[in-house]
């Protein structure tokens, strides 16, 4: 008689629950904002962003020839210098907004022009990749926008098309200086979809529980915003 056994993922084997908080992530309000934002979007990556991506492309160990994979590419600037970093190998994208995923895919054409670059327009929970695809992933200020349990999601599926010991890198918004905290809780009051909540001090816990090998953890400041950079091996 045929048996079909069901596949677990790493954190429901563990009986993991994801924390306890009270954001929900709409997807339709995410998409409706980045897309409008994806012109501007380039001016915050410049003034926020940019040291920190810096730190984790290095931390994240990609060298030409690999199979890399950015989630959540925003306008595009993390994935170029990923494209840089590995113009014989292959990169892909994805993001859940339209504007954002091709405005990446079209701004890494133009800079580097042959290389094998393709972005596209997808959810982070269920990615259109096959299990063990990507050499190293890498994800910033993602997590923030989703829900509890769509951060274990997101990070399950990160973990399976990673190919085994591949490396994840991911850069959150820190939560080390207290004005900036009071800050973003006024700002993402006022607009939740654009900001999310903050939450990094919660990922370390659900990268373990998703059975990632913590490697390094960096925390750093532009511009007054600060970033926390993790990096882990599947
Ligand atoms: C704060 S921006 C960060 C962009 C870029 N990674 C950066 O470092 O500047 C968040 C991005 O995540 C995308 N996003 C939000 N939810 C997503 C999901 N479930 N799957 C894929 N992309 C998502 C948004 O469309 C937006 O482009």
């Amino acid at each position: 008689m045929a048996t079909s056994t069901v596949r677990q993922s790493p954190a429901a084997r563990r009986g993991t629950r994801p924390f306890e908080d009270s954001f929900r992530f709409l997807p339709d309000n995410t998409r409706r904002v980045y897309d409008m934002l994806s012109p501007i979007y380039p001016v915050s990556t410049m003034l926020f962003h940019s040291n920190a991506h810096k730190v984790a492309l290095s931390l994240a160990g990609v060298t030409d020839g690999m199979r890399v994979l950015e989630v959540a590419t925003g306008s595009g600037e993390m994935f170029s210098r990923l494209v840089r970093s590995n113009p014989n190998g292959a990169t892909c994208g994805i993001d859940i907004s339209p504007n954002m995923a091709a405005r990446t895919q079209r701004v890494a054409r133009n800079r580097i022009p042959g290389v094998k670059a393709h972005c596209q327009a997808s959810d982070s929970r269920q990615m259109p990749f096959r299990d063990g695809s990507f050499d190293a992933v890498v994800c910033c200020y993602l997590l923030e926008l989703l829900g509890a349990e769509d951060i274990v999601r997101t990070l399950e599926e990160m973990r399976r098309v990673l190919r085994p010991n591949g490396k994840l890198a991911l850069v959150l918004t820190g939560q080390q200086d207290p004005a900036f905290n009071v800050w973003h809780k006024f700002i993402a009051g006022i607009a939740p979809a654009f900001l999310g909540r903050l939450m990094e001090t919660r990922i370390p816990e659900l990268m373990d529980a998703c059975e990632f090998e913590l490697e390094h953890d960096q925390q750093l400041r532009q511009t007054w915003y600060p970033s926390r950079v993790v990096v882990a091996r599947r």
